[in-house]
């Protein structure tokens, strides 16, 4: 059972405000009293939701969205990429916290921990992002996809993957802007693998780490799971739109701009699988719209986000990455979407890749968020947002 709210939203904004109010006098002098010092809190989805938040029932309504002609899927399986040089690849991943579960002369399977097959699969060819993988609830699904998309299908319709580790069926289609999209059923399940050990932590007042102390190895952070993948888009409404009402996902956050005349503008969503009552990721996908100002000129993936155990895990993994030589993009620091402590590199042929820990999670009862589009809104600690972050 998760642990009750220490605390209540309300009092941690007013809190806040408060701090801010007395923390200066009339005459902009600081007060000879310190600032009020920082607070945390587990709060509540419908307390913590941005904005004037609606319900994703009515949402699903405005958007004229007929739930039950969606396809349906399951969870993100695994990312595909095209490198040109596969050994190089492979040793960064390997220090990202990969494993080479299979390898040919020309592609390449990399695993976590988790419950997946692969979470990374790699082609030998030049740079190319070649999409997410989403795992769909049925055979039924993949022949509904090569229905409704017919002039979008890539494969020659439903493909047995002969050569993967878990074996399935795979379908690819291009989504409006041209990425790909593929979508997998039938794989065989892992075998179960070891998960890494929780750490007994004491604070002041619950000390359950009696005569045990921490030791760690260094290492790459090792990966359990693939959660997330962002797209940057030259056409954010055309795509929002062909997400949301051909497969189950919606909103979990709308990230708005305010237009001259005071109207917003939806620029950029974080979106969930909706499996009904279950719990899911904050975010598996998001789409935010291209900038006149990004380093790349056209609609490109942002980044795809691995999971991993814990805060010292995730630090370790950080001075691994930094020791061998990467380049770290962003990190370490914490979202507020999605509240995942973040840290985004570029892999060897600057695609960039994420470890996230400690992300929300959702289900169909949490409501949508409304939030301005600014860099301030993007973590609550951490470095300065680099320019190269929002490319
Ligand atoms: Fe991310």
């Amino acid at each position: 059972m998760a642990a009750p709210p220490t605390d209540s939203f309300q009092g941690f904004q007013t809190n806040i405000t408060e701090a801010k109010a007395q923390s200066t006098t009339t005459n902009g002098n600081p007060q000879s009293r310190g600032p009020s010092p920082n607070r945390g809190a587990s709060v509540p989805d419908n307390e913590a939701a941005a904005g004037n938040p609606v319900s994703q029932k009515s949402w699903l309504s405005e958007e004229g969205i007929d739930k039950s002609k969606r396809i349906i899927l399951r969870k993100l399986s695994h990312m595909r990429y095209q490198h040109e040089d596969l050994d190089q690849i492979t040793t960064f991943l390997r220090d990202f916290g990969m494993k080479v579960v299979k390898k040919t002369d020309t592609e390449r399977w990399y695993g976590g921990y988790g419950p997946d097959q692969y979470v990374y699969y790699v082609r030998q060819g030049p740079r190319e992002f070649l999409g997410g993988t989403f795992e769909v609830e049925s055979h039924g699904e993949l022949e509904k996809i090569v229905t409704t998309f017919k002039d979008r299908v890539q494969t020659n319709g439903i493909e047995e993957i002969t050569s993967a580790p878990g074996g399935g069926n795979m379908v690819t289609i291009l989504d409006p802007e041209g990425f790909p999209v593929n979508f997998i059923h039938g794989q065989a399940e892992a075998t179960p693998k070891q998960m890494p050990g929780k750490l007994l932590v004491n604070d002041e007042s619950t000390k359950p780490r009696q005569r045990q102390f921490q030791r760690f190895q260094p290492g790459p952070a090792a990966i359990h799971k693939l959660g997330h993948f962002g797209l940057v888009s030259n056409d954010f409404p055309t795509l929002k739109t062909w997400y949301t009402q051909n497969f189950n996902i919606v909103p979990s956050d709308m990230l708005y701009i305010e237009l001259p005349d005071g109207e917003r503008k939806n620029v950029a969503m974080f979106a969930h699988l909706d499996r009904g009552q279950d719990l899911v990721d904050h975010h598996t996908l998001f789409l935010a719209t291209l900038t006149p100002d990004s380093s790349i000129p056209h609609p490109h993936v942002h980044h795809c986000s691995f999971e991993v155990h814990d805060f010292d895990t995730q630090a370790l993994g950080h001075q691994w990455l930094v020791e061998k030589g990467y380049k770290n993009v962003w990190g370490l620091g914490r979202h507020i979407l999605g509240s995942q402590i973040f840290d985004y590199w570029w892999d060897t042929s600057k695609f960039m890749v994420e470890h996230y820990a400690d992300g929300d999670l959702v289900n169909e009862d949490t409501p949508i968020g409304f939030g301005p589009a600014e860099d301030e809104g993007l973590a609550v600690w951490g470095p300065d947002v680099p320019a190269e972050f929002l490319h």
